[in-house]
């Protein structure tokens, strides 16, 4: 089975208070993992190490960066690099949000550059690629995000590339209540999938976890899961609120 993860992407939100009574109620849920299955934490950069505290001992659960930046080290003043969250053991780290996209200009090129120092530290990259409405309503989401792949990812070798997490987040369903139906959330997975595949072969392409972002909550975490190539999600708003969070990490398969 392929790993499945539930990960929560707290952007820009709550107070370091506010996230430590929220993952008390979610540790205190006693969840019990599989060994195919993580509870994933992207929370903000001031937060990671305490995070860490609050989740040892809980089987499973992880702690994220939501970013990092494309370059090794040196004088760029308020950036965080790959190497300071590996000294802190960061395991995951969320690269090329929509958000981060469109609000700071973020480019294939960059993520590419991003991609190669997170692997290069032996952190798991969840990437993130999704097409806007206009796009969609086109009717060429497959080109689009097949483009995104390829501009960030087809420079890896398969070993590396088995390393990684996709995150597929329709830039219509985030925030905005709609989320993709899981027949289109299906469809679309299979079709990056095949996309992977293709340049690298089913054997790797089958190994790669690729989750659903976009108003995922409780009430439909469960059937976009049972998706045959939706492989958990990634969850904004409703990773906030303890019970929809708890009810979306026993959603996965
Ligand atoms: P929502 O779950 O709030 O739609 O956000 C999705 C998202 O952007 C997760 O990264």
């Amino acid at each position: 089975m392929r790993q499945q993860l539930a990960a929560a992407n707290w952007k820009m939100n709550l107070t370091l208070q506010q996230g430590e009574t929220l993952l008390n109620e979610i540790t205190s849920a006693s969840i019990e993992l599989l060994a195919h299955q993580k509870a994933v934490f992207a929370v903000p950069f001031p937060y990671l190490s305490f995070a860490q505290s609050k989740l040892i001992g809980s089987k499973g659960f992880e702690v994220a960066a939501q970013n990092c930046y494309h370059k090794k080290s040196g004088a760029f003043t308020g950036e965080v690099s790959v190497e300071m969250l590996k000294s802190i053991n960061v395991n995951y780290i969320v690269i090329g949000h929509s958000e981060r996209r469109e609000y700071f200009n973020e480019s294939n090129q960059q993520l590419a550059d991003k991609i190669n120092l997170i692997l290069e530290a032996g952190i798991t990259p969840i990437f993130c690629c999704g097409e806007p409405l206009a796009i969609r309503e086109a009717g060429t989401q497959n080109d689009f995000v097949a483009v995104q792949l390829k501009e960030s990812l087809y420079h890896l070798s398969a070993e590396q590339i088995s390393k990684i997490v996709i995150a597929y987040e329709p830039i219509w369903a985030i925030g905005t209540g709609l989320t993709a139906s899981s027949a289109q959330a299906q469809e679309m997975h299979a079709h990056l999938r095949a996309a992977l595949s293709g340049q690298y072969g089913s054997a790797v392409a089958n190994t790669i976890p690729i989750l659903y972002g976009g108003s995922v909550k409780a009430a439909n975490a469960a059937e976009l899961f049972s998706q045959p190539d939706v492989d958990g999600g990634l969850v904004g708003g409703a990773s906030l609120i303890a019970t929809e969070f708890v009810t979306i990490i026993k959603s996965l398969k």
